[in-house]
């Protein structure tokens, strides 16, 4: 069988972990692809940087000319942002590529027009990495549960804030301090307000809920409130009342299921509840369905070494379907379920 070819745009906190693991688990990926693949090329913005293990001659500062060489498979993007992301996806599709992505804050706001340019050209786009890092729930949320109703999806899915919130809470750390620190482990996204503003989490709710009600939610449609107003005293507070502060993302289908809301705001959790012992830069998040009853999803949600196993599993995939001349659930698996303002909260 020849080799899938996989070009990388991105090789910063997680793109330089998904080359590693692509080359020190290349015998592995093959067999459970069924072919193996290989790197055909790495664009990146910073060409002299040091990258280990990965061979200079696969390099490049022409993620377009990387895209378009026509014998690429799969772009795996993790370039993040909007532009040049956008257009390098659209182009890749065009290409005869499939597109792994991590960048939740481009699916939030154009996912739509991405999906049917995927299935215009009859190429897949995964994104398993773009919620809650290495937990598995997009492709649960998208497949394991398609023939259930998801009534309720809540949790905490931005990795960073809930850093920053555990350090205040548990080593009445700073709030500065608690960033810095998030960013230095990788964390954090390249303009960390996207974290501490509630954007990543917002556009992490915009895309569960999507999936999750069968509709399109974007950024806009969803009420966000960050962190940065919560100080040491409201820790105080709620320890008095036996709770902590943690930000949630909140996306429920109304109660006469007619249209659906989502929202994202630091809210008081009582010391007993399982949210409440979530540390660190973990995530978990419910998922209330009519028949599976209520789901915990929980584990490593930021970070280069999880984050890439996410975009690895999406690769087996979309490789396997690469091989199969199949593709994924796409743009027509949605209805068009309305989505409520929620500016009154
Ligand atoms: P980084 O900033 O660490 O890496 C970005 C990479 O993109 C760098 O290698 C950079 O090159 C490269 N790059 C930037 N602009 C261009 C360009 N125009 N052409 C080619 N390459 C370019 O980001 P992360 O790895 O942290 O994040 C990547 C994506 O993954 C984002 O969408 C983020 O939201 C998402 N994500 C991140 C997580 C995390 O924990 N970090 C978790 C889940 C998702 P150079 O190295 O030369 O600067
Ligand atoms: N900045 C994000 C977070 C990365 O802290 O959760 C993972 O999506």
């Amino acid at each position: 069988t020849r080799p899938l070819k996989v070009a990388l745009l991105g090789c910063g906190v997680v793109g330089s972990e998904v080359a590693r693991i692509m080359t020190t688990h290349a015998d592995d990926l093959a067999a459970r692809i069924g072919a193996p693949v290989e790197l055909a090329g790495v664009a990146v913005r910073r060409p002299d940087k040091v990258r280990g293990g990965i061979p200079a001659e696969l390099i490049t500062t022409d993620a377009t000319a990387l895209v378009k060489r026509g014998d690429i498979d799969v772009a795996i993007e993790v370039i993040g942002g909007i532009e040049p992301a956008r257009t390098l996806i659209t182009t890749a599709f065009e290409h005869g590529a499939s597109v792994v992505s991590a960048n939740k804050a481009l699916l939030a706001q154009g996912g739509q027009a991405l999906h049917a340019a995927a299935e215009r050209h009859g190429q897949d786009l995964y994104y398993e990495a773009a919620v809650a890092g290495a937990i598995p729930l997009i492709r649960p949320l998208r497949e394991s549960l398609a023939g259930d109703k998801i009534n309720r999806v809540m949790g905490i899915v931005n990795g960073t804030t809930n850093f920053i919130l555990d350090k205040m809470d548990t080593s009445g750390a700073g709030y500065s301090e608690a960033l810095d620190e998030a960013t230095a482990l990788g964390y954090a996204e390249a303009d960390p307000t996207a974290d501490v503003e509630g954007f990543d989490a917002a556009a992490k709710a915009a895309i569960l809920a999507g999936i999750a009600f069968h509709t399109r939610v974007r950024l806009d449609d969803v009420y966000r409130e960050g962190m940065t107003e919560v100080t040491s005293a409201d820790f105080v507070s709620a320890a008095r009342m036996g709770c902590t502060i943690k930000l949630l993302a909140i996306c429920e289908r109304a109660a006469d299921g007619e249209s659906v809301t989502a929202r994202v705001h630091p809210a008081m959790i009582p010391l007993s509840h399982p949210l409440a012992s979530v540390r660190e830069a973990y995530n978990a998040v419910f998922v209330e369905a009519e028949a599976a009853g209520r789901l915990m999803f929980y584990g490593p949600g930021a970070g280069g070494s999880p984050t890439a196993s996410a975009v690895l599993g999406d690769l087996v995939a979309v490789c396997r379907n690469k091989l199969n001349e199949a593709t994924g659930p796409g743009e027509s698996a949605y209805s068009r379920l309305p989505v409520s303002s929620m500016g009154d909260v």
